[in-house]
């Protein structure tokens, strides 16, 4: 949190919001749908890809915010597998956006200590941005600060499907076929986000209440929160509006609240107390 602070101007809305979080209970994991691009630009009477490059301004706000917070992962959505139906100049234009942010945000990844991982069938992504994405997650690997992944060419179900196999071409290799068991942990393991805390905060922009085949299976706990403000807008102040939110639940994961736990022991207490006739 200090490290905010250092670039907040002390009084401003930024600052204020700052100043409430609880730096004890921060997110580990924080996952992003960026939607709402189409829409910022339309308002402007500007085409659908002037709205991707605006973004570009909040994936990097949102990193440097990230990791002056010193969050463990952050996990962005820039491209489903389902993207693919969208208009092939609109494609194109996204992936020269993503080669032209690899390349310009670099130092700033190398800044802020960031390392860059990409999720996803990244196989199949065009070679030019393939090419500059491996060049930068290379680059980035030593080190040892936020882990922000690029979800690209994605979807939890695809995720799923190769986990799943990935460990049954594995076990057949090792003639183990027969006796490959499936369990939660050994899922987990199989996933693109292995050894990644779950996302405990799922964040969509544009006001869509819709997972969207993101991390399906990571995110059974995560707490959401939907903004309607549009992606290109959303800067460091809305993530930290996001994380006071996060902030106020009571995560249960099942069980009981931390109050409920209490009065259910009181009341166990009490109970004994009651001669039995
Ligand atoms: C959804 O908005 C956004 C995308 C499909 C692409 C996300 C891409 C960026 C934020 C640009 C750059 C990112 C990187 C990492 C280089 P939409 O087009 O579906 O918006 P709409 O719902 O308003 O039409």
């Amino acid at each position: 949190m200090q490290q905010l602070f250092r670039v907040l101007d002390p009084g401003t809305e930024d600052w204020v919001l700052a100043r409430q979080i609880d730096p004890s209970r921060l997110p580990a994991h924080v996952a992003i749908i960026m939607d709402g691009n189409g829409r910022w630009a339309k308002r402007r009477l500007l085409p659908r890809v002037a709205g991707h490059k605006a973004g570009i301004d909040s994936v990097r706000s949102v990193m440097e915010t990230a990791a002056r917070l010193n969050l463990e992962a952050l996990t962005l959505y820039a491209f489903s597998t389902e993207n693919w139906k969208r208009p092939k100049s609109e494609i194109d234009t996204l992936f020269r956006l993503l080669r032209f942010f690899l390349r310009q945000e670099l130092a700033t990844m190398m800044e802020h200590n960031i390392q860059l991982n990409a999720i996803g069938r990244i196989e199949d992504l065009p070679e030019a941005a393939r090419d500059e994405l491996h060049r930068v997650i290379g680059a980035t690997s030593g080190n040892t600060g936020l882990k922000v992944n690029l979800a690209l060419n994605y979807s939890g179900r695809s995720d799923i499907v190769d986990g799943v196999n990935r460990l049954i071409e594995e076990a057949r290799a090792q003639g183990q076929l027969g006796a490959l068991e499936i369990s939660e942990s050994v899922l987990d393991g199989a996933l693109s986000t292995a050894g990644l805390p779950d996302p405990d905060l799922l964040i969509r922009t544009s006001g869509e209440m819709r997972i969207s085949n993101f991390l399906l299976w990571q995110i059974a706990y995560a707490e959401i929160y939907v903004t309607n403000t549009y992606w290109p807008d959303f800067r460091c102040g809305d993530l930290l509006r996001a994380i006071l939110d996060y902030q106020k639940r009571d995560r249960r994961f099942g069980g009981l609240s931390a109050l409920e736990r209490v009065q259910t022991e009181d009341r166990a207490l009490e109970a004994e107390a009651i001669p039995a006739r």
